[in-house]
């Protein structure tokens, strides 16, 4: 078995240590991985590759920039309506896959996307690894209370806990990008399968897990709700001098 961990990244005072302490995190892993790192950037920068290459994980490390809107009206209403953050990263990771790896060989793979600046425990990757064709789980602070996810009774679905079925807000399966995976042949399966920028805001997860299945029930239930094994959390901003500029700080 190899997990496939996609992480887009981008350029801020924190990169470095939150990358690092992924990287860390997936050194514990027992289950082998694969690090798919896209940078939000027009190439790859020493910074990251610097990182990657003291960073004892095989890695693959690929860029790409978002587009940026280009007037402010516009910037605003896509933040409003979508808003949505990784997303051609994610989506030239998928396309890497699909072209250094093909319905014969894919058996062994599962895709997994990890946020860089979430937190994870090793032994979550050992759970990723036993996806069929697509899993769920359990993430800490991922939407208002202490954690979010299914719950789960012989790997089956028994329910949902979630702030947004409590408020009724429309997303189907409430998870957090870091609580499911998909395995790999269901990239070769479903060849049409990225993520779109005209999905709504807080979508994502549902609308690309319902490339994969035509309801939730058939997703598969892992880990428990007693342990939670990822955390949504958010690195804080450092606060600096305003006089200095991020230059200065990302020496490689
Ligand atoms: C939440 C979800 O956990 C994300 O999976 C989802 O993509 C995101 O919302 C969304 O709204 O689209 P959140 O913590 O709010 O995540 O977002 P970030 O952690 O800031 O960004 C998600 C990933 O995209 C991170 O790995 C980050 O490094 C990357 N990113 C963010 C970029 O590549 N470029 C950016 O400009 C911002
Ligand atoms: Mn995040």
């Amino acid at each position: 078995k190899i997990v496939f961990v996609i992480t887009p990244t981008y350029k801020r005072h924190t990169q470095k240590v939150d990358l690092l302490t992924l990287c860390h995190s997936l050194s514990l892993s027992r289950t082998q991985v694969k690090w798919i790192v896209v940078e939000d950037s027009n190439n790859p920068t020493p910074l990251v590759s610097n990182l990657l290459s003291l960073c004892p994980v095989s890695s693959v490390h690929l860029s790409v920039k978002t587009p940026r809107k280009k007037t402010l009206v516009a910037k605003l209403f896509w933040k409003i309506m979508h808003g949505h953050r990784g997303l051609e990263q994610r989506n030239i990771a998928l396309q890497w896959l699909r072209d250094n790896y093909s319905a014969k060989d894919c058996r062994g793979g599962v895709i997994y996307f990890a946020d860089d600046d979430n937190r994870y425990d090793h032994r979550i990757f050992d759970v990723i690894s036993k996806t069929v064709k697509a899993a769920v789980w359990p993430v800490g602070f991922a939407g208002h209370i202490l954690y979010e996810g299914p719950v789960c009774h012989n790997n089956t679905i028994t329910k949902w806990k979630s702030w947004a079925v409590r408020v009724g807000t429309n997303r189907k399966i409430p998870i957090d990008m870091a609580g499911f995976a998909v395995n790999l042949c269901q990239l070769f399966e479903k060849p049409e399968v990225y993520f779109d920028n005209a999905w709504s805001r807080g979508q994502l997860e549902t609308e690309f897990l319902y490339q994969f299945v035509t309801n939730k029930e058939e997703l598969e239930c892992r880990g428990s709700d007693k342990e939670v094994l990822v955390w949504h959390v958010r690195t804080a901003k450092p606060s600096l001098y305003s006089g200095y500029q991020l230059e200065h700080f990302l020496e490689t």
